[in-house]
Order: C-alpha cells, then sequence, then structure tokens
C-alpha cells in the first residue's frame, strides 16, 4: 500500500474518500466542520438523526454527499476524547480498514492528527495508522488454486496534514513502509508450509535478500561446515531429518567496518515434531511456525535494507527440522556444544536452545555489540504471558530497558521475567554439564538460563515470541512480531 502526504483544504478534496472522525456527542473533527459547512449541513444532520452515535470504532459510509467533489465520506467514531489510548486508536484504524475494504474506495485521505492522543506526535499516529492499514491488506493465498475473487482493497492513503509537518511525516511513512515490508515477509515465510518453507529455502530467501543489496552479504555454512566448527548441540536437533540444516548469516553493512555489529540470531525450526520426544497430534501443524524467529530476523534485515540505516547488523538464523527417526537423537543421549560444554537431552523436543546454543557461540566471532535471540521457544511462555507481550530475559539492564521502551514506542510489547542465578540449579544433569530441561516450573526461565550459559562474553538479550508469533483458531496465521520491536530498537540505535 502506497501512502503519501496531503495539504489540500478539506472540503476541496476530491479523491475517492474522505476519512472524518466524529468525537463524543456526535462532534464532528475541525476538518469535519469544514467539509459540514461545505455540503451545508449534510453531515451533522445525519449525525442529529442518530444514524450514527460516535462510539469507538463505529463507522458511516456516505456517498456522493451534495456540495462536495469527494466521491465518499466515511464517518468513523472515536468515542469520548478523555477515553482514548493507543488501544482505542488501533480499534479507529481498524475500523478505517474494515470499511474501506467493503466499499470500492480504493483510494483515501485521514486526518491522523485530529485524533487527539495523550503522549503520541503525529509521527506516531501515523506510522501506527500505516503499520495498521498495512498489515490489514496482507492475505495469504498464494497456495489456493482457481482465480481469486477477492476484491481490490485500498491502494494508496493520503495523510492530511500541516506543511511544517511534511518532514517528519514523510519519514514515519518511511519506517512504516519498511516496517510492513518486513513483517510480509515474516508472515509469508511463517505461513508456508513446512514441506514448502525447508531449511535450504530460508537459505534461498535469504539469498534473495543479499540480491537485492549489495551493502548485505549471505553465508550460509552445509552440515559438513558446522560439524568442522563442532556444533554437536544444532547437528543433534538434525540428526533425525532428511532436510540438511542450514546455519545462514546475513551480514548487513551500513556504517564503517569497525563499527560493532547488533547480531540478530532466529529460531529456524521449520517443522518440530518433538524428535523421539514426539509431540501430540493436536494442532501439531502450528508447528510449522517454529521457525517464526528466523523469519522475524530475515523481515528486520529487509526493513534495514530498505531504511539503508547507517549501522551493522548481523542475522544468524540456525535452521533444521525436528524429527523423529532411527538417527534421531534419543533422550538420555549427551552431546558437546560447540563451546566444549557438554548436554544430556532429556527431552528432544526442548530443541530450540540446542540449535541457538551454538548459533550464539558462533554469533561471538562478529564481536557484536550485542545480541538478540528471537526464538518461539516455550509452550511455558504462553502459560505465564499469554499472547499480549513476547517475554524477554537478559544479562544487560540497558539493553532490556531499550527493548521494553521500543517494545511501547512501537506497540509490539515485551515483559520481562527474572533470570535468578537461583534458577540456573533446575537445569543441573547428574551426567553432563548441563541438561537441556528444567522440568516444568518457570519453563521459559530454565529455557533462558540455559541459553545463558552460552552469551557470557557480550550483552544479550533474549525474546521467547511463543505467543506471539502467530495466532490460532479461526485467523490462524503468521503475526509478522517482532519485526516491529527489531526494527524499532535498529532505528534507536541511530538517532
Ligand atoms: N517450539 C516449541 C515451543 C512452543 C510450543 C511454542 C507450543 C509455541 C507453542 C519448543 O520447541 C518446545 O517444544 N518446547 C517444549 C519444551 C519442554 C520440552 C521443556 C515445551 O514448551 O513444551
Ligand atoms: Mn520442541
Ligand atoms: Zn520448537
Amino acid at each position: 500500500m502506497e501512502f503519501i502526504v496531503k495539504h489540500n483544504a478539506p472540503e476541496s478534496a476530491r479523491g475517492a474518500c474522505q476519512i472524518i472522525t466524529v468525537g463524543q456527542a456526535r462532534k464532528l473533527s475541525p476538518s469535519g466542520q469544514r467539509v459540514d459547512k461545505a455540503s451545508k449541513g449534510y453531515l451533522s444532520a445525519i449525525l442529529k438523526r442518530g444514524d450514527m452515535e460516535a462510539k469507538l470504532g463505529q463507522t458511516l459510509l456516505l456517498s456522493s454527499v451534495p456540495g462536495l467533489a469527494v466521491q465518499r465520506v466515511l464517518l468513523v467514531g472515536c468515542g469520548k476524547e478523555s477515553d482514548m489510548n493507543e488501544r482505542g486508536f488501533s480499534r479507529v484504524i481498524n475500523a478505517i480498514a474494515g470499511a474501506l475494504a467493503a466499499s470500492g474506495a480504493r483510494e483515501a485521505e485521514f486526518y491522523a492528527d485530529e485524533i487527539k492522543l495523550k503522549g503520541r506526535d503525529l509521527a506516531w499516529k501515523i506510522r501506527h495508522s500505516a503499520l495498521l492499514l498495512s498489515n490489514s491488506e496482507y492475505h495469504f493465498d498464494q497456495l489456493k488454486s482457481g482465480k481469486q475473487e477477492r476484491r481490490k482493497g485500498l491502494r494508496k492513503l493520503g495523510f492530511n496534514i500541516a506543511r511544517g509537518e511534511a518532514a517528519k511525516a514523510r519519514s514515519a511513512i518511511a519506517e512504516a513502509s519498511a516496517i510492513s515490508a518486513g513483517m510480509e515477509l515474516a508472515r509469508d515465510l511463517g505461513n508456508l508450509p513446512a514441506n514448502v518453507c525447508t531449511p535450504a529455502y530460508l537459505a534461498r530467501q535469504a539469498r534473495q535478500l543479499a540480491k537485492g543489496d549489495k551493502r548485505v552479504r549471505l553465508n550460509v555454512l552445509e552440515e559438513a561446515d558446522m560439524k568442522r566448527l563442532k556444533m554437536g548441540s544444532l547437528l543433534s536437533v538434525s540428526a533425525g531429518s532428511r532436510q540438511p540444516a542450514k546455519l545462514i548469516t546475513l551480514e548487513y553493512r551500513g556504517a564503517a567496518a569497525k563499527q560493532q555489529p547488533i547480531a540478530l540470531v532466529g529460531k529456524g525450526v521449520t517443522f518440530d515434531t518433538g524428535g523421539i520426544s514426539l509431540k501430540p497430534g493436536a494442532a501439531m501443524d502450528e508447528m510449522k511456525f517454529d521457525m517464526c524467529g528466523a523469519a522475524s530476523v530475515l523481515g528486520t534485515l529487509k526493513a534495514v535494507s530498505q531504511l539503508q540505516l547507517p549501522i551493522n547488523v548481523v542475522g544468524i538464523v540456525p535452521a533444521t527440522e525436528n524429527m523423529p527417526d532411527g538417527l534421531a537423537t534419543k533422550p538420555g543421549d549427551i552431546v558437546s556444544s560447540m563451546s566444549g560444554q557438554t548436554i544430556e537431552i532429556l527431552n528432544t523436543d526442548a530443541e530450540g536452545r540446542l540449535i541457538l546454543c551454538d548459533a550464539l557461540t558462533y554469533a561471538d566471532k562478529f564481536k557484536p555489540c550485542c545480541v538478540i535471540d528471537i526464538a518461539t521457544l516455550t509452550g511455558a511462555c504462553i502459560v505465564a504471558l499469554g499472547k499480549i507481550p513476547s517475554a524477554v530475559l537478559g544479562n544487560d539492564r540497558a539493553l532490556i530497558d531499550d527493548l521494553i521502551k521500543c517494545g511501547e514506542q512501537i506497540e509490539d510489547k515485551i515483559w520481562e521475567l527474572p533470570l535468578w542465578d537461583e534458577y540456573q540449579d533446575q537445569i543441573k544433569s547428574n551426567f553432563a554439564d548441563m541438561a537441556n530441561i528444567g522440568g516444568r516450573d518457570a519453563g521459559t526461565i530454565t529455557a533462558a538460563c540455559f541459553l545463558s550459559r552460552f552469551t557470557k562474553t557480550y550483552k544479550w538479550a533474549h525474546l521467547d515470541i511463543a505467543g506471539t508469533a502467530w495466532k490460532s483458531g479461526e485467523d490462524k496465521g503468521a503475526t509478522g512480531r517482532p519485526v516491529p520491536l527489531l526494527t524499532q530498537y535498529l532505528l534507536s540505535q541511530v538517532k
């Protein structure tokens, strides 16, 4: 979807649709009042008649309003001004998206700044609107046969603003477009089934990114390379799979070589059966989403490349399936990780940490200023926090605080869980340096405890996105999270 900046007077709009917000007591926004005047009170008469109560998210589409050149006017209720908050704002934008999708309008103009929202400036409102509108246009129907009869949706939205704000608005639009492009890639990769989206497929997608931007360099390690690097933990997960594992590295160089990169490490389990510790059948199809951490790394690199950010970023994706097989790793097997630490694999379904630990050790070679790993790591995360925030844990206060702030800024929230030393006892092993599971209690924390043993040499944060990376049920599908959070963090490292 295209977003533009406009400065025309509201009563002189002449396109397909004009969006007008209405507050409590059916009060038209300032632009609405001017349009009302031009239409000789047509809008206020409709409001008075009671067809539009201006409740939050209520819409009314008017066609061919007398006195106006614009084809349609979409009235949108915003409720009480003092009750408006971020969620309310999102509801208004989603209501607009729904009403426009149901109409034939392919273009519209909108006065985003007329919605008053404490602590949020014009740039925020534009960025957030653009993100929600682009996301609502997303469809995944590439694997349905036959012609799709879906109506063509919104193509272009104009943000009507004061002239002095144009520069700010344009950069907000550029950020939102890049984030949407990254989310779209992450959603597509997540939604693709595991018989298409294999480790090799992820490597090919990464190659596409590198092809499109000379600042991006790709490196793919094969299993033989991993063996040479002694990545026994990663290889223990791919041992049961016919699809060879890949360790994909994308280096984005937007700044001088001496500037330390930010490393993003994404779990890329393209299908998680649980391995020999086989998962139960119910909803197992959703384990095709177990590479959403990897998808968010590729999506974020896409956004960074589109924005040409003057920073260095390295994306690292360990990609593999987790399958049962005659050669698969068995409960009780002990493997040696690249770090030299040995691991007793008590449950082959706790495979995410086994591939991440070697990728995290490998990350050290890039001398990163910080490392953020992103993984659909534990079902326990959903038990603890539900599906609203991702969990964050790590070894650096400032990094975690920065990430939390960025999440609030871009509405891609995260919540911290404690990574106290006391929890480390839960992953003691009688036979190896550590076990790969820590019992039922605090499963998200003990998974992070495991990772923490491989991240001693740098500042590190871990994002558990088990609850946020995809939706189940009727709207089953990848969300594209946390591409907004990660991109916002990288943007914050520029400013
Ligand atoms: N990919 C799963 C985690 C997961 C499960 C995410 C369900 C979202 C929904 C991970 O590999 C896994 O299986 N974790 C186990 C760990 C346990 C064996 C310690 C889990 O959460 O049950
Ligand atoms: Mn698993
Ligand atoms: Zn998994």
